[in-house]
């Protein structure tokens, strides 16, 4: 029998059924996983990146497993944003999601005009900028100064109101400093991390395994330095956090929230086990009740220690 335990949280004006979401990237526009499991069932879907063309992506082989990860190099391939408003959008409206939409862009303008134009559409949450992918050349330009990001995150707000989060790359010279430009230009909250900078070599051809020598790693191996970001972030910021980045167990998704995360990303794991965001948003109130928490928005932030139980308030 499941525990009885209030799962719902608030990410400042986003509120969510659960706090386990789909990591942008790793579930596509969720028709895969829908097909077979409830979407409604999730906090949210983070989309695949959206940008306002279709991008080709990079050569393959795109995607090398590690021994605690993958290593990828996708380089952010997507339809564009006519073909996501025409087919995407509309499936998941009508299977109940939760959508969350991974704004990319080349420019600032790119950023704009995906962002200006979903703010006609119903049924999208909320808007998660990708300024931080490794994979693709100016990926990272925005997300690695703070400035850019800031003015970015201002014109993006204009165009659209609804809650915006700046997912941050862990590569960029002081993260926590882009984070502090972007919420104070408006953004709502952050999402804790893109992948990390890495490198897989292929000894028989003693060559790089990726054409683009570097990918982003993620999993397993990087569920400490998301925690630590969060941390930090959780210490610094009184802004809602999406704790992303090596969570594939529901252990995992209470630390994460432990830590200061509000909603916490499922993604690498979801390859191993397409159902795990599933079973991890199953189990999680027993898992939470276990520990004497009557709701997941007690969890978060508690373990620094601000009181009995006390979590962050970041409704
Ligand atoms: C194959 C793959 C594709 C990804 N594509 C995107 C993407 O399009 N946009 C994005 O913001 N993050 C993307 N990511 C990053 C994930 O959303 C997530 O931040 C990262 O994988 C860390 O979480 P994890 O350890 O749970 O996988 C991708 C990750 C993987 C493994």
């Amino acid at each position: 029998m499941t525990a009885a335990c209030d799962l719902s949280v608030s990410l400042g004006p986003l509120r969510l059924a659960n706090p386990v979401v789909l990591a942008s990237g790793t579930a596509g526009y969720g028709r895969e996983l829908g097909a077979a499991l409830p979407l409604s069932a999730l906090g949210a879907i983070v989309v695949k990146g959206v940008a306002p063309e279709p991008w080709p992506g990079n050569p393959g082989p795109r995607v090398v497993e590690t021994p605690a990860g993958l290593v990828n190099s996708i380089g952010l391939e997507n339809p564009g944003l006519d073909h996501f408003l025409a087919h995407d959008l509309p499936w998941l409206r009508s299977v109940g999601a939760t959508v969350i939409v991974n704004v990319v862009g080349r420019t600032a303008d790119d950023y704009v005009k995906v962002a200006g134009r979903l703010a006609a559409e119903p049924g999208v949450a909320a808007l998660e900028l990708n300024v931080s992918c490794p994979n693709v050349e100016a990926g990272c330009e925005f997300g690695h100064d703070p400035k850019l990001a800031a003015g970015l995150v201002a014109r993006v707000k204009e165009a659209n109101p609804a809650p915006l989060f700046v997912k941050l790359s862990p590569n960029a010279p002081d993260p926590l400093a882009v984070a502090e430009a972007v919420l104070g230009a408006g953004a709502d909250g952050l999402t804790l991390m893109n992948t990390y900078l890495a490198l897989a070599i292929d000894v028989r051809r003693r060559r790089p395994l990726l054409p683009g020598v570097t990918g982003g790693l993620s999993g397993p191996a990087v569920k400490p330095l998301t925690l630590r970001w969060i941390w930090e972030a959780a210490e610094r910021f009184r802004a809602p956090i999406i704790g992303t980045g090596g969570a594939a167990t529901v252990e995992d998704v209470v630390e994460f929230l432990l830590a200061g995360a509000s909603a916490v990303g499922i993604g690498s794991a979801t390859f191993a086990r397409p159902d795990a965001a599933w079973r991890i948003a199953e189990a999680l109130p027993e898992a939470l009740a276990r520990l004497g928490f009557a709701t997941a928005a007690e969890a978060v932030g508690a373990a620094h220690g601000r009181g009995a139980g006390a979590g962050i308030p970041r409704g």
